[in-house]
């Protein structure tokens, strides 16, 4: 059986995506220190009996304990709110990027078969051109993108170095069951919950922003592509390709929640990308990733949560 250690496993993506590999026959285990984890996804882990170790990525010795006797290594832990780490950057810089260059030491150190390193769209900054490819200039906006970007370099690093095999995948804006609200990753889930509480959706700006909106689900499917593909040593787009404007998004959610008004409208808010959209093609040729979901029918899943 091939063993996987999930490091932010506690959190939204890792929680679902260790659901899912569990479900597909992985022996799964996940290290997250619970700084930003829900409580809903620590009891689904502990429901499915998927072992959680407490630990900080930080931790050198911890984390070597921890994934002694593992193949595959996705690291997923992060701060993720792009608004906090301009407002205070250094922990982005300590937990991101400190907690990966000790997740891949220890991944070179225990010879880890593959790290498949969940890196962001943050990385590309505002795309001077969409949909945004591989190959697209790295610029990002905030300490959380720099953080994730730097980390990138930090896997690339021992790749060189030490022969370590690693994927690397930008994910765009994920959504599904068990998302928390910060940052501009929840949106879909800060609209759900106002309209649950009989409140219009606020929209920051014209609305007419775009973004590349992919269900988690869909995320653990390329994931899962990333451990058995033989193109190791690149990045992929993990997004849906298809770009959506944040008032239709609105619209579409209102008209599943049966809601009978307009959203509402804030200033735009400052370092806020204009248009983001994904092109997947390097995924689909290399890791045969064809996202399944429609958007309508992946807020469904959320509203139903
Ligand atoms: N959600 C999105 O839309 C999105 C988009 C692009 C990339 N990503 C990336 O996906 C990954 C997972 O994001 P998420 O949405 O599940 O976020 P999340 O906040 O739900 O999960 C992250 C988990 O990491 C844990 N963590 C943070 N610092 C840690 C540390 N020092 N030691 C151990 N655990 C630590 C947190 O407790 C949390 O459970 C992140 O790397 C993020 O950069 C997410």
């Amino acid at each position: 059986m091939v063993n996987v250690v999930i490091t932010g496993g506690a959190g939204f993506i890792g929680s679902n995506l260790a659901v899912f590999l569990k479900s597909c026959g992985y022996n799964v285990m996940c290290i997250d220190n619970l700084s930003r984890s829900q409580e809903r996804n620590v009891r689904l882990l502990s429901l499915k009996n998927i072992p959680l170790h407490l630990a900080d990525i930080r931790d050198y010795n911890k984390i070597f304990d921890s994934m002694k006797g593992c193949d595959i290594v996705v690291h997923a832990a992060a701060l993720i709110d792009v608004e906090e780490s301009l407002r205070d950057p250094i922990p982005y810089f300590e937990n991101n990027v400190v907690g990966t260059s000790v997740v891949t030491k220890v991944c070179v150190d225990l010879g880890v078969e593959r790290l498949v390193y969940i890196s962001s769209a943050a990385v590309y900054g505002d795309p001077v051109k969409v949909p945004v490819d591989e190959n697209h200039p790295t610029n990002p906006l905030s300490p959380y993108g720099l953080s994730k970007l730097l980390g990138e370099h930090i896997v690339e690093f021992y790749s060189r170095i030490n022969g370590l095999k690693y994927i690397i995948l930008r994910l765009f804006n994920v959504f599904g069951p068990g998302q928390g609200i910060s940052g501009y990753a929840g949106v879909i889930t800060k609209f759900v919950n106002c309209l649950k509480n009989g409140r219009r959706p606020i929209i920051f700006g014209d609305g007419l922003q775009t973004r590349d909106f992919i269900h988690v689900n869909d995320v653990c499917h390329a994931i899962e592509a990333s451990f058995k593909t033989k193109h190791v040593n690149e990045k992929f787009n993990v997004g849906s390709g298809n770009e959506v404007k944040i008032i239709d998004l609105a619209k579409m959610i209102m008209s599943i929640a049966n809601f009978d008004g307009e959203p509402s409208f804030a200033p735009k808010r400052v370092g806020e990308i204009r248009f983001s959209c994904a092109d997947i093609s390097k995924a689909k040729k290399l890791l045969n990733f064809y996202p399944k979901l429609s958007l309508e029918e992946g807020l469904r899943t959320v509203f139903n949560a």
